[in-house]
């Protein structure tokens, strides 16, 4: 088990501790994360800034809105109900449709008023934000998701997340939802985990639950080889999302809407390690180069140009097998 993990750390990949002491606390201050922890301040900031997010379509903060809730929830495709202070994709409901006397869920599951009613007090009273504080429930567009991505996903919205050091975008996967995740694409819900090259967009490989698999397990689809659409666009984003908020190591969580394209979901200020298991490669190479890179302050493309460089020359510094779980994940 040591051993293990001082394989792992000899060959670049990084630990909890060490993305803490080394990232995270030098790069995020106390006072610009709550830009992130709270997903209407996120929202906020991107409107401001011109990146694209889902639409809002309401939010519920006490009792007086909760009997206006229906008039919330008219939409015939759907909506997202979710804890503006929430993570890991817990307390949120993906649904699809109306149906009668309720609406079917991203899993196929019927759900009635008077659950999600229950499951909106659950968000208000604290239960999925960090610390426990009260909350309020965000009512979202549901992301209609692009086909590109429709033949390896399973009912539900994949999300392309991107590690960016101090604005240079150094990491990526897609992560897909499954019949387990009810249609979340986070990780710890059962999701499924691919590495994307960031030099060109394309898939490598992937994982659910830490472990390395090849076909997605709802659908026995091969997952490698498949390319991002609008890989530059992220990638501006993603860039850009340091511009916006002055965090200097984040991880930004895009969809891809049919109709609307790339649209920022939400940015998380201490983004977990497991996107090293899905690339089969150790971040710190890249993270360190990009830290020292940065201090040239270069504009948002030029960044994206030296991102795709250090992808392009990274394999050889930071190559690693992962068959072992890091010492955490996230
Ligand atoms: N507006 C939306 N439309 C469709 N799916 C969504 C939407 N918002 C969230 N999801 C699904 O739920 C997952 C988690 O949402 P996110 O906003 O990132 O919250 P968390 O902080 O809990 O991870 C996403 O990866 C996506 O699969
Ligand atoms: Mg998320």
């Amino acid at each position: 088990m040591f051993k293990a993990i001082r394989k792992l750390r000899e060959s670049g990949v990084i630990g909890i501790n060490e993305r803490n002491i080394n990232y995270v606390n030098p790069n995020n201050p106390r006072k610009l994360l709550r830009l992130v922890d709270d997903k209407l301040e996120t929202k906020r900031v991107a409107q401001a800034a011109m990146i694209p997010t889902p639409e809002l379509f309401g939010v519920v903060r006490d009792a007086r809105d909760m009997k206006n809730l229906p008039n919330l929830l008219t939409r015939d495709d759907g909506f997202v109900i979710k804890p503006a202070q929430g993570s890991q994709g817990k307390g949120i409901i993906v649904v699809d449709s109306p149906l009668r006397g309720g609406w079917r869920m991203a899993s196929g599951r019927r759900i009635a008023m008077d659950v999600i009613r229950f499951q909106i007090n659950n968000i208000l009273s604290g239960m999925y934000s960090l610390g426990g504080q009260p909350d309020v429930a965000m009512i979202e567009y549901r992301v209609k998701f692009d086909d590109v991505f429709g033949k390896v996903s399973f009912k539900g919205v994949p999300d392309i997340r991107v590690i960016v050091m101090r604005g240079i975008p150094v990491f990526a996967m897609l992560r897909l939802p499954t019949a387990e995740s009810d249609g979340k694409a986070n990780l710890h819900r059962g999701g499924v985990g691919v590495g994307v090259d960031i030099a060109t967009g394309l898939t490598q490989r992937a994982m659910q639950h830490d472990k390395l698999i090849e076909l997605h397990p709802d659908t026995a689809h091969p997952l490698e080889n498949v390319q991002a659409p609008y890989w530059d666009d992220i990638l501006m984003m993603a860039a850009r999302s340091y511009d916006v908020t002055g965090l200097g190591y984040i991880g930004v969580d895009i969809v891809l809407d049919r109709d609307r394209g790339p649209l920022l979901l939400e940015l998380n200020g201490r983004p977990g390690i497991s996107i090293q298991i899905a690339n089969r490669r150790g971040m710190r190479y890249v993270l360190q180069e990009a830290e020292k890179i940065s201090a040239e302050k270069h504009p948002a493309a030029k960044r994206i140009e030296i991102a795709k460089e250090l992808a392009r020359a990274a394999p050889k510094n930071g190559a690693v097998k992962v068959d072992d779980d890091p010492s955490a994940g996230g």
